[in-house]
């Protein structure tokens, strides 16, 4: 601010700190908690995010970005309950690109995460065309079309989820690889 104001001092400057502003709850994420304290819904959401084998994330596109909503939920669990499992990405949007521009953005997030994505992904433009209201498919869509096209992401998604479960039992990576859970420094180059 200090610097804004003195390299433009006949131009007004504010600060908006978003913490000044009711936009919903507090983020606290579930490594943050006393374990005792953990709230139960968290809690929950914890261990199926840690039992399952792979994940589908499926978004719209918001800004060229994921769903705020997504982002906000995944952050609140450490990487170690997604890792060493795959991912496959689903988008979709109003427009003609079906979340694309999110999609690539969701790549870099869910690696960082540890569940690597597959390379296949789904995209669905104007999805107002293809579903209704309440999610179920419009009439006059292919069906079989749409079957093929979702299955290539799908398929890559079980083989890869089936491969990394084996080896996970086979080599436990949580005792193989150290889990940073101290501080970002740990993943610092020396
Ligand atoms: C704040 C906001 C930003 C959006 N940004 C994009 C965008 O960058 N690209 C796009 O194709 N559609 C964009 N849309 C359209 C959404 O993808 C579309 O409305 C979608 O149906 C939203 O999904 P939802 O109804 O499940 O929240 C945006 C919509 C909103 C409300």
């Amino acid at each position: 601010m200090a610097c804004l104001q003195r390299q433009f001092p006949e131009h007004e400057v504010e600060l908006i700190d978003p913490l000044d502003y009711q936009l919903g709850e507090a983020f606290k994420p579930h490594f943050a908690y006393v374990k005792s304290e953990v709230p139960e819904q968290l809690d929950t959401l914890a261990k199926k995010i840690a039992s399952a084998d792979g994940y589908i994330m499926v978004s719209p596109e918001y800004n060229h970005s994921m769903s705020p909503a997504l982002a906000h939920l995944l952050n609140h669990f450490g990487s170690s309950l997604y890792s060493y499992k795959p991912s496959a990405i689903v988008t979709y949007s109003a427009g003609q690109w079906g979340g694309m521009r999110a999609a690539l953005g969701m790549r870099t997030f869910l690696s960082e995460l540890g569940c690597l994505p597959v390379s296949a992904m789904v995209h669905v433009p104007k999805a107002q065309e293809v579903f209704a209201e309440d999610g179920s498919p419009l009439e006059d869509v292919d069906g079989d079309r749409w079957h093929d096209y979702l299955s290539r992401a799908f398929l890559q998604l079980f083989w890869w989820a089936e491969a990394t479960k084996k080896q996970r039992s086979a080599v436990d990576p949580h005792t193989m690889i150290r889990n940073f859970t101290r501080d970002p420094s740990q993943r610092n180059a020396p």
